[in-house]
């Protein structure tokens, strides 16, 4: 079932708990994140990362993924995640995503503000929700000798100005986590958190929540967090079920794919147990959240 951004974010904000929004790379991904929020009864949020999007041809993919959430007896809608090129942004509106992110984090704050300003004009007026990003949001394996460094988390005047002066519905600001599976414990700045959940209204976002221990979930979701990004845990699930096949032999696709599913989807389900999602599909329901 098709549901509104809007509705399903601001229930999550206003009862505290996150939605996760799960980055697919394949089929198996797709169907298996819906159908572990089919059987928790909870709203979801699936999302090509935006190198997958021309990898899996741009129109096929928005098709397949619309008529995948059409047919899930659950609420979900379709993100296009990390997506720095205004371009690529364009043709996914034109697809009929219900949601998009614009990555401005690497530029310079006017120039990042005037990216968002440009695309949350457009994808208003198409009726499209909005996330932008503020700070840097490290890679694990890549940036990990900044990554204690605490200059790159988002400040509050800035995530002020952002939402302001562009009118983005979410935002996702730096606070400590970073993309990828950790090494060691992230460092998270939950003061960060509060002080920016204070300072703005619209619904924030927590990037990187591979790996980030259960405790500081539950405290960034208490700070104010409604959306949490979960990428990488699925990817080697869904990667570790594959080779486990492959390795016993397995040559039938259909049978490998199957194991896989179940690996993937039993991930997410802890993930909507953890972030507090499961039971809520029918809030969003009840409150005409359906497209
Ligand atoms: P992880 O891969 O660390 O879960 O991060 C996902 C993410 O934040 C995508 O935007």
């Amino acid at each position: 079932m098709l549901a509104s951004p809007k509705v399903m974010m601001a229930d999550a904000q206003k009862k505290g708990y996150a939605v996760p929004a799960f980055n697919y790379y394949n089929l198996d991904v797709l169907f298996a994140v819906l159908e572990a929020a089919e059987e928790e009864d909870a709203p979801v949020i699936v999302q090509p990362y935006s190198a997958y999007v021309p990898f899996l041809h741009h129109e096929v993919l928005a098709k397949a993924s619309l008529e995948a959430i059409a047919q899930s007896r659950t609420c979900a809608y379709l993100h296009l995640d990390h997506a720095t090129d205004y371009e690529l942004i364009m043709r996914c509106i034109g697809s009929d995503y219900t949601s998009v992110m614009v990555d401005g984090s690497a530029l310079p704050l006017d120039e990042n503000i005037a990216l968002t300003k440009s695309v949350v004009k457009v994808a208003k007026s198409a009726g499209i929700y909005t996330e932008a990003e503020l700070g840097r949001i490290f890679r694990v394996g890549v940036d990990d000798d900044q990554m204690d460094d605490g200059d790159e988390t988002a400040r509050v005047e800035d995530c002020v100005r952002m939402v302001e002066e562009t009118g983005v519905c979410s935002l996702a600001p730096a606070v400590g986590t970073a993309h990828g599976v950790y090494t060691k414990p992230p460092k998270i700045n939950f003061e960060r958190i509060r002080e920016i959940r204070a300072a703005v209204d619209v619904p924030l976002v927590l990037h990187g929540g591979s790996g980030t221990p259960d405790e500081m979930i539950r405290e960034a979701i208490s700070c104010g967090i409604s959306k949490i990004n979960v990428g990488t845990e699925l990817k080697y699930a869904w990667s570790g079920a594959m080779k486990e096949m492959f390795n016993k032999g397995e040559k039938e696709p259909r049978v490998c794919s199957a194991y896989a599913r179940e690996q993937v989807k039993e991930v997410a389900k802890k993930k909507l147990r953890l972030f507090g999602t499961s039971g809520h599909h029918r809030d969003i329901v009840e409150q005409g959240g359906l497209l």
